[in-house]
């Protein structure tokens, strides 16, 4: 059974309600998931599929629960050659810094030589009301690249 680590960095929970419901499809397709909200290194598994499910706060930046996971990982540089990961980003197009957090969360993952599956997913709230609608279309085609997997 493939396994997915979800990592949320949220300030108002939205970033929360699209990881809970991305779970309840993963589940379907009997995928074994795990949510973490703000969590630290030693909470994840260092290789397998991580998805990470991030807002934007501030003027382009991460969540405040997701910051001292960002600097662990800056300062103790793991190696996350064996993690393949996915980007759910969440942000208003109302900021110039549009979906800002998981642009650099995106680049800190690469950095530290992590293989992203697909092109990372951005979800305008002013645009979508109810944005797990699009959360549900764009996991439904991911969850293919992570069966294929070897
Ligand atoms: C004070 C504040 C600053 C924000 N800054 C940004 C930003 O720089 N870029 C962006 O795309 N969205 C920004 N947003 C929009 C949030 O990312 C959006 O409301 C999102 O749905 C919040 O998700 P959360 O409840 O998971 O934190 C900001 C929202 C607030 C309240």
């Amino acid at each position: 059974m493939k396994k997915v680590t979800l990592i949320t960095g949220s300030t108002m929970g939205k970033a929360e309600y699209i990881a809970e419901h991305i779970v309840d499809i993963l589940e379907k397709y009997n995928f074994n998931t795990t949510v973490t909200y703000g969590p630290s290194l030693k909470d994840l598994p260092i290789k397998g599929v991580w998805l990470i499910v991030c807002s934007t706060h501030g003027a382009g930046e991460l969540p405040k629960n997701i910051q001292p996971l960002a600097k662990e990982i800056s300062e103790k540089k793991p190696d996350l050659s064996q993690v393949n990961y996915g980007a759910i980003g969440i942000g208003s197009k109302e900021y110039d810094t549009f979906c800002g957090a998981i642009h650099k969360l995106d680049q800190l993952l690469k950095n530290h030589h992590a293989k992203r599956i697909g092109e990372p997913l951005e979800i305008n709230i002013l645009e979508h009301e109810v944005p797990e609608d699009l959360a549900e279309i764009w996991i439904e085609k991911w969850k293919d690249n992570i069966i294929n997997l070897a």
